[in-house]
């Protein structure tokens, strides 16, 4: 379970001070966690402070009870960002084993290993072709391969479609069901919401950096369309800020 406690993130100080994460406080337990915001909602914060890459500047977030943040959790997680960094003049093999040279895996090839991720997430074929001659969408393959590098159960992955061609979205879903029916667990930032319809148990709905709405997709959605239900819920958060500001100043 991926628990998050009063999680808070805020830049600046002073006036200058800006929470982009507010209190944020929820359980995910289910095999494919959606979640959705608009951009510059925290959906990337969050994911990074849940790895290990910020730091979160009051609460906490544990995964199986143990700080996330922690060696032990670590080595249960695993991340593709939404902008990956590649070495691009290794080949896509000799980057999964970089990667899992990171992880601290020790001097053994496991050749056999990496050849098996990178049929996975079908770029078997351009194994041995330097990163540089890659196109978007195999990037975005080889960011995901690097995820599952260390066999982890848990798999938080910040927009894994962004720049996949319809058949490859498709390829890359199936993907994800298979880790799924493997046992592990997927936390999925995105802002598309057909994704989250076909793949995901729940969903998660951040707005400015606060929950709006955390469950089931088909109980979020209650016989309307999920965009319909997304506008709704979103545009109603800005509309209650709003009238907190008028209310504010016809007191003022
Ligand atoms: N280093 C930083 N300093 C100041 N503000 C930041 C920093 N990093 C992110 N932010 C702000 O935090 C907010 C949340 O950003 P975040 O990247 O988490 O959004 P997101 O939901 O992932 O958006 P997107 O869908 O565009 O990826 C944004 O307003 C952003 O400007
Ligand atoms: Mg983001």
């Amino acid at each position: 379970m991926i628990s998050f406690s009063g999680v808070t993130k805020s830049y600046g100080k002073g006036k200058k001070l800006r929470t982009v994460v507010d209190d944020f406080t929820l359980d995910v337990d289910v095999p494919i966690f959606g979640f959705l915001g608009q951009n510059g909602a925290g959906k990337t914060t969050i994911m990074k402070m849940t790895v290990g890459l910020l730091m979160p500047t009051a609460g906490t977030i544990g995964i199986d009870g143990v700080p996330s943040q922690s060696a032990a959790a670590k080595s249960k997680i695993g991340f593709m960002p939404e902008t990956p960094y590649f070495y691009e003049r290794m080949t896509g093999i000799d980057f999964l084993r970089f990667c899992d040279e990171l992880y601290g895996s020790p001097e053994k090839d496991h050749r056999g290993r990496y050849e098996t991720i990178l049929k996975k997430v079908g770029i078997f074929e351009a194994r041995s072709q330097e990163i540089r001659t890659y196109s978007k969408g195999m990037r975005q393959r080889l960011g995901f391969a690097q995820a599952l590098v260390n066999d982890p159960e848990y798999l938080f992955l910040d927009e894994p479609l962004d720049g996949l061609d319809p058949l490859g979205r498709r390829e890359m879903k199936a993907v994800m069901l298979r880790l799924k029916s493997e046992g592990r667990k997927i936390f999925l930032n995105t802002h598309i919401l057909y994704d989250v319809e076909e793949i995901c148990d729940e969903v998660g709905i951040i707005h400015e950096g606060k929950l709006l709405y955390a469950g089931g997709v088909k109980e979020f959605c209650a016989g309307k369309p999920l965009e319909e239900r997304f506008v709704e819920t979103v545009t109603g958060a800005k509309n209650g800020v709003r009238r907190m500001e008028n209310e504010l100043l016809k007191i003022h």
